[in-house]
């Protein structure tokens, strides 16, 4: 790697070159929001500082520069790539959150999905599941609905961070993830053991896990063409406008209509222009992807979102 001829500080980084103002950390920041779509505002760059750092320097490098440069030169970039997905992933989630969602998922959109479709399979795609929770609960929503053990029902669960995915394969989750489920669902779906509670095997099964990087076209595609629903919650809060405006273009682009798109709570489309339209389904606001008559069959306008609740989610 080349010496740039830094002040170093003994510590195996330049705390000097590794600053705020070191113009490597703009060249890094622009690289990752393209790679990623994660961007750093400038009222970030501190924490951007500190993950990096990290990196920098457990890769024995001395400055932002020379690891901007492995990433984008180095014959290994791709295994550096995945471990700053790790080191970005902000791993805050946990079952049962915006439950409405679920609810309008199992009570409304997969009822009409089996009415419409016949035998056709239900697919729904968890874009950016962390650590596992919101796939295990969509599949426990469409388990207590009734649908599971009665209609072809694919979940697929993907993130960018091959780690998280790593640790919702291995189902096991601690007290945290469960402040929003209701108990009996826990008791219902989940084992005790060392370490926490172990998400039942039949559950697991039910869920395809995989790594995806929403921002790489090869990896989005194929999953969106296969989706009549997606859950992308709570990671465009990271992105910049231009990052969401593509992922949702492919989206759009890709999957069957008509499709049904979740996003966060604090998440918006309304602000960008999008092939989606925001219509109410079954309570939850939802970005409706039609046949290009409005929004899909279903979509309601009248309800406000939140105005019912599963029954078994009452305890
Ligand atoms: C806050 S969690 C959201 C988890 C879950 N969807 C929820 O709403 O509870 C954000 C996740 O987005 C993932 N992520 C960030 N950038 C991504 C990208 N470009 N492609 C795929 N996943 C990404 C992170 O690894 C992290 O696991």
């Amino acid at each position: 790697m080349r010496d740039w001829g830094g002040r170093h500080d003994g510590v195996g980084y330049n705390a000097e070159v590794l600053g705020l103002t070191d113009p490597a950390l703009t060249l890094l920041r622009d690289f990752i929001a393209q790679r990623t779509g994660v961007f750093y505002d400038d009222g970030k760059r501190d924490l951007l500082a500190d993950k990096l750092s990290e990196l920098v320097a457990a890769r024995g490098l001395t400055s932002f520069l020379d690891y901007y440069y492995l990433l984008k030169y180095d014959a290994e970039a791709e295994r550096h790539w995945g471990e700053l997905m790790d080191r970005l992933a902000v791993p805050e989630t946990y079952f049962w959150r915006q439950s409405e969602q679920l609810e309008a998922l199992a009570r409304v959109v997969a009822p009409r999905h089996f009415e419409e479709r016949g035998g056709g399979s239900l697919r729904v795609w968890s874009a950016a599941c962390c650590t596992g929770e919101e796939p295990l609960s969509i599949a426990i929503a469409l388990a207590e609905a009734g649908w599971l053990d009665r209609k072809p029902i694919e979940i697929v669960a993907s993130d960018g961070s091959a780690a998280m995915v790593e640790r919702a394969r291995r189902g096991l989750y601690g007290e945290r993830a469960f402040r929003a489920l209701p108990a009996h669902l826990r008791e219902k779906y989940f084992r005790p053991e060392a370490g926490g509670w172990r998400a039942a095997a039949c559950l697991r099964q039910q869920v395809r896990w995989t790594t995806a990087n929403l921002m790489s076209q090869a990896d989005v595609e194929p999953l969106a063409a296969a989706a009549n629903v997606i859950f992308c919650r709570n990671v465009f809060i990271y992105f910049s406008d231009d990052a969401i405006r593509r992922v949702v273009r492919v989206f759009a682009e890709r999957m069957p209509a008509p499709g049904h798109l979740f996003l966060g709570a604090s998440e918006s489309l309304t602000r960008l222009t999008t092939d989606f339209e925001l219509a109410e389904v079954g309570g939850a606001f939802v970005y409706v992807r039609g046949n290009g008559a409005g929004p899909a069959a279903g979509a309601e306008t009248t309800r406000r979102p939140g105005t019912f609740t599963f029954p078994e989610a009452r305890t």
